[in-house]
């Protein structure tokens, strides 16, 4: 029987790897589920796993924070010695992670297919560590999912056009799997409300920028609920910033829970790439604090902006946005390609 890794790590790698997991066992593959272990609180973890539906992982490999060379390297030596124990057809990584990168060079370097998904973003930012895991990955692996045409045309234009396949955003089959209405919401989600993320090194490792940051979302015209990822709460006490008038601040929320907390927002403030396209996906207007995106699609209309950490929030909620809005990011059926593809190229019946 055919068998593929799935190789996860962080919170968005468990949304991702949701509908490939479920088309992979709809077509009769066996999948081995390796996680990481980059993310290990319950609420980044296991609470995301099971509210997409992904199943435990058959091997956690409990690597947890550190630099980025010594968890990189951890997750390396991990990955490899489950592969070596665990003959696969082909290994998936997803997205940019260094779990990601760890998870594509551990296999390539056994000579094991390599498969990218979410391939050919690039912020062109080198000072992001994504965006180097992004680059390395795309050079290492053999097929090269591409989630949308500009993703495609990054790709070409390094010389990788051959391995590359477009196949629509895997994000988008997560999103039109759930029934949002019923999903609960939390008690404050009523009324004229934002919602916010911060979660980048970019914005929390830099004290003036994290303060500029905060005071913005503090300065809004209605309350804002801020979803605040550990790394950020962990540098708001030791900053020893407190919120006085419009910023509330709570912990991350699960993805369901998340995404139908965001359509009943009347807008968004973060610096998260998956929570721009869904807000783009699910028409909510969309404010980035960070000063590129890898999703310039979001953009169109005006649907999202970027913005410098000390501008007037209120004022660019209120900007008027196009009603007509094109589908860049497929529909739905990103992870039913990917399987078809690896069938094709990987597994011979
Ligand atoms: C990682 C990804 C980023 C992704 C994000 C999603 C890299 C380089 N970055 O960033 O692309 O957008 O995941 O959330 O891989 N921490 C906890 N509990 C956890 C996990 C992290 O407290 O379960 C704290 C620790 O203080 C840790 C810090 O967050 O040092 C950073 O975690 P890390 O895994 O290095 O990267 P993220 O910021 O989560």
């Amino acid at each position: 029987m055919a068998r593929i890794a799935n190789v996860v790590g962080a919170r968005p790698q468990f949304i991702k790897a949701g509908p490939v997991s479920l088309a992979l066992e709809r077509a009769g593959i066996e999948e081995l589920l390796i996680h990481t272990g980059q993310h290990y609180d319950p609420l980044m973890s296991e609470r995301i796993m099971s509210d997409i539906g992904l199943r435990e992982p058959d091997v956690n490999l409990g690597v947890g924070s550190a630099s980025h060379g010594a968890q990189t390297a951890a997750m390396l030596e991990g990955v490899e010695s489950v592969l070596l124990a665990n003959p696969v057809d082909a290994v998936l990584t997803y997205g940019d992670t260094n779990s990601t990168v760890a998870g594509a060079l551990a296999a390539t370097k056994l000579g094991i297919t390599t498969g990218h998904v979410e391939a050919g973003l690039r912020s062109f930012n080198r000072e992001m560590p994504e965006e180097i895991n992004r680059v390395v990955t795309d050079h290492l692996s053999d097929i090269l999912f591409a989630p949308t045409r500009n993703a495609m045309e990054h790709l070409t234009r390094e010389g990788l056009s051959n391995r590359a396949i477009l196949t629509g955003d895997v994000m988008v089959d997560a999103l039109r799997a759930i029934d949002l209405e019923r999903v609960p919401t939390p008690e404050w989600a009523n009324g004229e409300f934002y919602t916010a993320t911060i979660h980048r090194a970019e914005n929390t490792d830099d004290d003036h920028r994290l303060s500029q940051i905060i005071e913005s979302l503090d300065d809004v015209d209605r309350p804002v609920h801020l979803l605040a990822h550990p790394r950020l709460s962990r540098r708001i006490d030791e900053m020893s910033l407190k919120p006085k008038r419009s910023l509330r601040i709570h912990g991350p929320l699960p993805y369901t829970e998340m995404l139908a907390t965001l359509s009943v927002s009347s807008g968004l403030i973060t610096d998260s790439g998956g929570l721009q396209k869904e807000a783009f996906i699910l028409a909510i207007r969309c404010v980035t604090i960070r000063r590129e995106t890898e999703w310039p699609e979001t953009l169109e209309g005006k649907w999202n902006v970027l913005a410098e950490p000390d501008e007037n929030l209120s004022a660019l909620m209120k900007r008027e946005v196009t009603q007509e809005r094109d589908n860049p990011f497929g529909k739905g059926n990103a992870a039913l390609s990917i399987v078809e593809r690896l069938i094709e190229k990987v597994i011979k019946r």
